[in-house]
């Protein structure tokens, strides 16, 4: 996706603010290009008082370099949390985590009243798990075991990272890469993914966003969840 096509989704995501508003912030490299157009919008004048829960360390290193207030998350949540995604289908059900902040990703957006998603039309799928594999952020005590439970749903992990020197979060915790079978039923998944206890997130966001900002070429497409 063009750095372009990043920054026009941002852009027009900035519609869905309002000043005075406390914001969720999201990672990867479309929450940054996000990151720039709310700093320029403050600057301008255009928005005011707004505050940000960044959901990664790099966010929050990006946020303060371009000025954004940062706070830590209110527990009454926040009004808007806008992040990337690397696939979402017709329903804006999501896979999150390629990044690997899915974890504080995820308390941040069920904690947002609206949930904004943006990115390429690229990565629009028919089927979640198409292209790319659902991250699964995992305890790593009893990481083997917990990847033989992701085995018998029919998934098909590997150690992000490798095992001799394995990825890890910003919360120290190791990712899965799950590759998911075709026919996976999503829901079912997902609650059967939540019963693990050693899955500490996972990156299947179900019914979770309320609207896309999805780039193309010169244009912008805002949908909604319920259209
Ligand atoms: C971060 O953990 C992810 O959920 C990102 O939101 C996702 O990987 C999208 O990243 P890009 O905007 O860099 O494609």
């Amino acid at each position: 996706m063009s750095g372009a096509r990043k920054r026009a989704a941002a852009d027009a995501a900035l519609a869905e603010l309002r000043s005075g508003q406390r914001l969720g912030l999201g990672t990867g490299s479309t929450a940054a290009a996000f990151l720039e157009a709310l700093a320029e919008a403050l600057a301008s004048g255009r928005l005011e008082d707004l505050a940000g829960v960044p959901t990664s360390r790099a966010t929050e290193v990006r946020a303060r370099e371009l000025g954004i207030p940062l706070i830590d998350l209110p527990a009454d949540g926040v009004d808007v949390a806008v992040d990337g995604m690397d696939e979402v289908d017709g329903a804006l059900n999501a896979v999150k985590g390629l990044g690997g902040a899915l974890l504080r990703e995820k308390v941040v957006a069920e904690a947002a009243t609206r949930f904004v998603l943006i990115g390429d039309d690229g990565k629009t799928v028919g089927r979640l798990g198409e292209r790319a594999p659902l991250p699964v952020e995992v305890l790593a005590f009893g990481v083997a075991r917990t990847e033989a439970r992701l085995r018998a749903l029919g998934l098909t992990p590997t150690l992000r990272g490798g095992a001799t020197e394995p990825f890890l979060s910003d919360n120290g915790n190791p990712i899965l890469d799950a590759v998911l079978p075709e026919d996976a039923d999503l829901p079912a998944l997902a609650a059967a993914l939540d019963a693990i206890p050693g899955v500490m997130a996972h990156g299947l966001f179900l019914g979770m966003a309320d609207v896309a900002y999805l780039a193309s070429d010169g244009d912008v497409v805002r949908r909604e969840a319920d259209a």
